[in-house]
């Protein structure tokens, strides 16, 4: 006996996909981010609480449920609440794998009651199943190899194993006779087996992925842990999991194309590139060319003069927490009468919508964010571009370096405004690890410190001017 009879909690089943569909919707804008992640998280609590009222528990069985859900999240909460926003890839990853290892569990389960029952004659549940542990096993081990990386627990250079083609051609075609074998017998050992040799597959696919290709395999197996929770939701015939695993495997594609697009590279670059000898992971080493350095006087007269100012954030601007101080710099810039806005290049930062984010957070008006591709035409027109802690998106090699590891990817056209500021702390290139000519361009200067020291600075400076 239950508390919530069948055609009740399917209609709370129904009510939580229309929330998960809503919730991905409202995540396409920053504008309605903040309200579609909210609505997400009742879909999922409001499935959690179906679930529990509909399901028949065996003797201590609910218990261990609620116990493991409080367990979850004492763990969870604090760590989603405490994580620095350019550590937020690696959260996701966590979170990503720990949904792909929950199908693998559940699929391996799920051929424990099969056994019993016989899943011969069953293909299609068989399948479902094999799909889940194998996909699910993937993604776990996968996430765990991407989080180690971009934790900086292990070199986040691409590692390319001696005889790597071979070693991933058998793990591809272990893993699928595997899974061939668990759908036509539903045997457990067989399905363990599809689970390890799937997560060595995860490892051998991570390993050789590097630098800034790593959050786009996050992205990448979001998309898997989609396919694997599928797989586990055929296998226990829940709909709702049918739909939310179609929906997190259809939003992580579009998301790995858009990001993969935005960087100018091909997913199959990506994941192959390091195996086919193509390394993505640049140098640190800082560069000794001399560039010409300004002071926080210098910016402020060149912004207070300006008519047009175009502020191109990126990563660095993440990591001094510098959103506030700039938002500052650039309402006093308008209060001015200069016609000041932000460049948002797609993929500055580490992760989606990195800048929308931190600038939201500063109560920037989203009438200021303007797109690379909006933004680039006004160049020839704009007075003065202020680089905060962005490299790789201002520089010009994209266009002009064929053999650069960022040839290709769009970028926000800096070197066409009248004069150029880059506010960072060394000469160290960005992301990709090449140089960036614009630095040493005769229209460019470089205040150099931390960005939210130089901007408090230049603030300070322009009101003198
Ligand atoms: P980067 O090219 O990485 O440049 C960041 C710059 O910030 C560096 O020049 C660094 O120089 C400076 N910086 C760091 N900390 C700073 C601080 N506290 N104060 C001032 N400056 C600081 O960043 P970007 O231009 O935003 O480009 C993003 C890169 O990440 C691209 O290559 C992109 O492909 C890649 N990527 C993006 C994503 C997404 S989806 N956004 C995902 C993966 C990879 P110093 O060290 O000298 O200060």
């Amino acid at each position: 006996m239950t508390l919530l009879p069948t055609p009740v909690a399917a209609f709370g089943y129904l009510l939580a996909a229309i929330c998960f569909i809503v919730a991905i919707k409202g995540l396409a804008s920053p504008r309605t981010a903040r309200r579609g992640n909210l609505i997400g998280a009742a879909g999922a609590a409001l499935a959690l609480a179906v679930v529990l009222l509909s399901t028949e528990f065996a003797g201590a069985n609910l218990a261990i449920v609620l116990v493991t859900i409080a367990a979850g999240a004492v763990v969870s909460v604090p760590v989603a609440r405490r994580v620095a926003i350019t550590d937020m890839p690696q959260l996701v990853a966590i979170f990503n794998g720990i949904g792909g290892g929950a199908a693998a569990l559940i699929g391996l389960i799920e051929l424990t009651q099969h056994e019993v029952l016989g899943v011969q004659g069953d293909a299609m549940a068989g399948t479902a199943i094999a799909t889940g542990i194998a996909i699910g096993s993937l993604t776990l081990v996968g996430s765990l190899v991407t989080f180690l990386k971009l934790q900086g627990w292990m070199t986040a250079r691409p590692v390319v194993l001696p005889g790597a083609p071979v070693l991933f051609g058998a793990a591809v075609i272990g893993t699928i006779a595997g899974a061939a074998v668990v759908a036509a017998t539903g045997q457990v050992w067989w399905g363990v087996v599809v689970l390890v040799v799937a997560g060595a597959l995860g490892v051998l696919l991570v390993l050789p992925v590097g630098g800034a290709d790593v959050p786009i395999v996050i992205s990448l197996l979001n998309a898997t842990t989609g396919l694997a929770i599928i797989g586990t939701g055929w296998a226990v015939d829940n709909v709702l999991l049918l739909v939310a695993g179609t929906l997190i495997g259809a939003a992580g594609t579009m998301l790995t194309l858009a990001m993969a697009r935005g960087m100018g590279r091909s997913v199959s670059g990506i994941l192959f590139g390091a195996l086919r000898g193509s390394s993505t992971a640049g140098s640190t080493q800082a560069s000794d060319r001399p560039v010409r350095s300004a002071t926080p006087e210098d910016v402020a007269v060149a912004l207070g003069y300006a008519r047009r100012v175009v502020v191109v954030p990126g990563y660095g601007l993440a990591v001094a927490q510098a959103q506030h101080v700039v938002a500052e710099l650039v309402d006093a810039l308008r209060e001015r009468g200069v016609d000041a806005v932000y460049g948002i290049h797609p993929v500055a930062g580490r992760m989606p919508g990195h800048m929308n984010v931190l600038l939201a957070e500063a109560n920037v008006g989203y009438e200021l964010l303007v797109e690379a591709g909006e933004v680039n035409p006004t160049m020839p027109s704009t007075d003065v571009v202020v680089v905060v802690g962005a490299n790789d998106v201002v520089n010009p090699a994209a266009r002009t370096e064929p053999s650069a590891p960022i040839y290709g990817m769009p970028i926000i056209d800096a070197e066409a405004a009248g004069q150029v500021f880059f506010l960072k702390r060394s000469m160290r290139p960005g992301f990709a690890g090449i140089e960036n000519e614009l630095l040493y361009s005769a229209k460019t200067q470089v205040l150099f410190g931390d960005a939210k020291d130089s901007l408090a600075a230049v603030h300070a400076a322009l009101k003198t001017v």
